[in-house]
């Protein structure tokens, strides 16, 4: 599907009522187990500092890294929407500096889109990377590059005034030419209100079911992640301990001499054998 027709589909999700899907990858195995699974959307999140770098914060993960882990995630997917991260340092500085990160996702890595987390000159630097011609996405509420201006990892938007202006931020995102918004950590009703205001969908990640589409950082669906776990976060599975019992499995089975058997072993015949041994002097 051609990328414009791929955020066309998206759109009209929205208008269908149907829910859209949303996942974060960063490298090729598991952006293809999403993709076939027919998720409408990959995100190569800058959870990538998180969760496999092992990075405190977000803020820390530069634009070569996420390009790196855009390019393996782009390789796999075929259907889906594949969209970057713009990480912190891409584009705090000036709006230029953004639409040329911006465009490195796009042509170096082979993504359809970016997104974009809420700051002050949010929508003028939104307006310029859509002039240049790519997609964005945006993402207001909770918006954990700048979490410590929002008093840290906490729910957004409890109160009038603070709800108001997540509301304000919206529209402004909307009127900037964005595609879609991601909400994340907001009372469901607000999310609701924002939701039914937008002609554009809404993606909720602890914004609560009303929400156009869903996101949740995929190491946390399947409990690969042991760092921080936000009250929003279902865990699907515990691969963690699967992956734990296998290497303890592995390495009994090394050191008992169990590993590798017959099956994953390799043969040369006898003759080759013993004329290798003449050839070498060995008995
Ligand atoms: O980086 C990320 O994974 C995200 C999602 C949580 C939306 O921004």
């Amino acid at each position: 599907m051609l990328k414009d027709k791929k955020i066309q589909n998206i759109l009209s999700k929205k208008e269908r009522g149907e829910k859209i899907t949303m996942l974060t990858a960063y490298d090729y195995p598991l952006a293809s187990l999403i993709d076939q699974a027919g998720i409408d959307i990959v995100l190569v999140g800058d959870s990538l500092a998180n969760v496999v770098l092992g990075l405190e914060s977000t803020k820390e993960v530069g634009m070569n890294e996420m390009i790196h882990h855009a390019k393996a995630v782009c390789r796999a997917v075929k259907n889906a929407l594949v969209i970057g991260d713009m990480p912190f340092v891409a584009y705090h500085d000036h709006p230029q500096e953004a639409v040329r990160n911006a465009k490195r996702f796009i042509e170096e890595a082979g993504c359809g889109a970016v997104k974009l987390e809420w700051f002050d000159q949010c929508v003028e630097t939104t307006q310029k990377i859509i002039q240049s011609g790519i997609p964005v996405m945006g993402h207001i509420g909770l918006t954990p590059q700048t979490a410590d201006q929002l008093g840290g990892l906490k729910v957004q938007g409890r109160e009038v005034k603070s709800a108001k202006k997540l509301v304000e931020e919206s529209i402004a995102l909307q009127v900037a030419g964005c595609f879609a918004i991601v909400l994340e950590c907001i009372p469901d009703k607000l999310a609701q209100l924002i939701t039914k205001q937008l002609r554009i969908p809404t993606i909720g990640i602890g914004g609560g079911v009303h929400c156009d589409g869903q996101v949740l950082v995929t190491y946390d669906l399947l409990g690969l992640f042991d760092g921080y776990h936000p009250k929003f976060v279902k865990q699907y599975a515990n691969l963690s301990s699967l992956i734990s019992q296998a290497v303890l499995q592995y390495k009994k089975e090394v050191q008992s001499g169990q590993f590798p058997d017959e099956a994953h072993s390799f043969k040369i015949s006898p003759e080759e054998l013993d004329q290798l041994k003449k050839q070498l002097g060995i008995k």
